[in-house]
């Protein structure tokens, strides 16, 4: 192990803690990550003594001047040092209460300490006193976990969640991420702990889920997070969009497998969170608005608009931002459906200017969406599709070269049309500039103010309306 201890603040930490007369160690993910050959920034140091002294003596090794955060009910301290952030803590054993994850401490050994963390191939610890520098010391074979690739507590897992269950969230991530199996009795004893979530707080929920949508295979986290009964839990609209239903033989596929699936595939094309959140939720209303009409079969009418609608309320109850991206994950799930109706009829310059002119910058994003979204298992229709969107992506490019429809504001503005007609705030204002909108997406007109202004003395005819005095006067 020495030879991954090459940085100098092991040296120097090593070097501290034998003065101190405090055995050391570098524990928990940072070991892990060496065996996974990942690269983390994040390395936690466990002592037996004062994690906040030896933090003080290594912190003025590095630079007199170097500050150190402590955090003094914890028992521990923080400093940032080229790029690394190292905590140091005091070995505890620690008991936690029935309604609240934090925990109370007490001094204990490193192995005390070890099984109290969660999981075995996170409480390996590699010694940094001289005498036994590098030294692994692996009581509960995490090592032999990582080769056989499980995920699993060093305690009875019973006890482990039931201490901080935000590890069942971790268990699942984890598992997601490196493609881990968890072990029968660990699964089980997330099933039977499941009601123990509630005590966690939304935001380190919602941290572990965004971990398991920006892995690389999303759909295991999510399945995992169904057949341990947190889903419902924590994500009850989700976990309605489960399951098929038939009437007279015609069925509808199940939707949430579908999401999962979209989920998935949109993976390769984007690391963007939100546009990944888009794929889990461009179908979240599919539940609320379906039904059966004989002879046309199951319908889910305006799903999209319904689920833009459901955004706020599902973002506000999860703790995630209710600023611009929500914004954005709105317009994705009302949009979805509209470049796959665009491609099923005629691509026409005008139905493309308008869906650009509604999606703005965002209009690539939509189109990664609708084409994760194409999930048939016919080949045949499945190839129609994305040609019809490489058509529709041509027509983009080319009508965003020639009409700059991206980010469109009118030529004409309203205040222009009340001045010009003497009008004040009133419906044939806003009349006049939808028809010059119309015009300029419909393509009777180029995006122009000339001939906009045009347009407008024509428009204003119609209802009746003639320019005030003179306007060149
Ligand atoms: N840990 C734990 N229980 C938790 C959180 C953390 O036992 N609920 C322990 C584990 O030993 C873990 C270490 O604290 O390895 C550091 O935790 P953290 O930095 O949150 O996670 P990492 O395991 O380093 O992994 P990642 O950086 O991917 O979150």
């Amino acid at each position: 192990m020495k030879k991954h201890l090459k940085h100098p603040i092991f040296t120097i930490i090593s070097e501290e803690a034998d003065l101190l007369g405090q055995e050391s160690f570098v524990i928990g993910g940072f070991v892990r990550d060496i065996l996974l050959k990942r690269n983390s920034p994040d390395i936690d140091v466990v002592t037996l003594g004062s994690g906040i002294e030896l933090a003080k003596k290594v912190a003025k090794r590095i630079s007199p001047k170097l500050p150190v955060s402590i955090f003094k009910t914890f028992g521990t301290a923080m400093l940032k040092y080229e790029g690394l952030e190292v905590e140091f803590v005091g070995a505890r054993k620690e008991s936690y209460q029935e309604d609240s994850r934090k925990p109370s401490v007490e001094s204990g050994t490193l192995e005390d300490d070890q099984k109290r963390r969660d999981f075995t191939i996170n409480a390996l610890a590699i010694c940094l006193n001289s005498d036994r520098f590098g030294e692994l010391i692996d009581p509960f074979d995490g090592v032999a976990d990582l080769k056989r690739k499980i995920i699993r507590t060093p305690l009875d897992p019973g006890i482990t969640f039931s201490d901080d269950p935000l590890r069942m969230m971790r268990a699942i991530r984890f598992s997601t991420q490196l493609n881990f199996i968890i072990e029968s009795s660990t699964i089980e004893a997330i099933c039977a702990n499941k009601e123990r979530i509630k005590i966690v707080s939304k935001e380190r929920i919602m941290d572990e889920m965004n971990k398991i949508i920006l892995s690389d295979n999303p759909s295991k986290g999510f399945k995992l997070l169904d057949k341990c009964g947190l889903l419902d839990i924590i994500f009850p609209e989700l976990a309605a969009m489960k399951g098929r239903q038939e009437i007279g033989g015609i069925g509808h596929k199940d939707n949430f497998l579908h999401t999962l699936e979209v989920l998935d595939r949109i993976v390769p094309n984007t690391d963007n969170l939100w546009l990944r959140w888009s794929a889990l939720l461009h179908d979240i209303a599919k539940p609320r608005t379906k039904r059966f009409i004989p002879k046309l079969g199951w319908t889910f009418h305006a799903h999209n608009f319904v689920g833009a609608k459901m955004i706020p309320g599902i973002f506000r109850r999860m703790k995630l931002p209710l600023n611009e991206k929500m914004k954005y994950v709105q317009k994705m799930v009302s949009l979805h459906m509209r470049p796959i109706v665009l491609s099923e009829e005629e691509v026409t310059d005008s139905a493309v200017r308008r869906l650009l002119f509604e999606a703005g910058d965002d209009i690539d994003d939509l189109m990664t969406l609708c084409e994760a979204d194409i999930t048939s298992k016919n080949s045949e229709k499945e190839k129609r599709y994305l040609k019809n969107f490489q058509l529709v992506r041509e027509k983009l490019k080319d009508l965003e070269e020639r009409d700059h429809i991206r980010n469109f504001q009118p030529p004409v503005s309203g205040e222009e049309i009340m001045e010009v007609f003497g009008l004040s705030p009133s419906r044939e204002v806003g009349i006049i500039k939808a028809a010059i909108k119309d015009a300029i997406l419909d393509g009777e007109i180029h995006n122009n103010y000339e001939e906009a202004y045009s347009f407008m003395l024509k428009k204003a005819k119609e209802l009746g309306l003639e320019p005030i005095g003179n306007q060149s006067e």
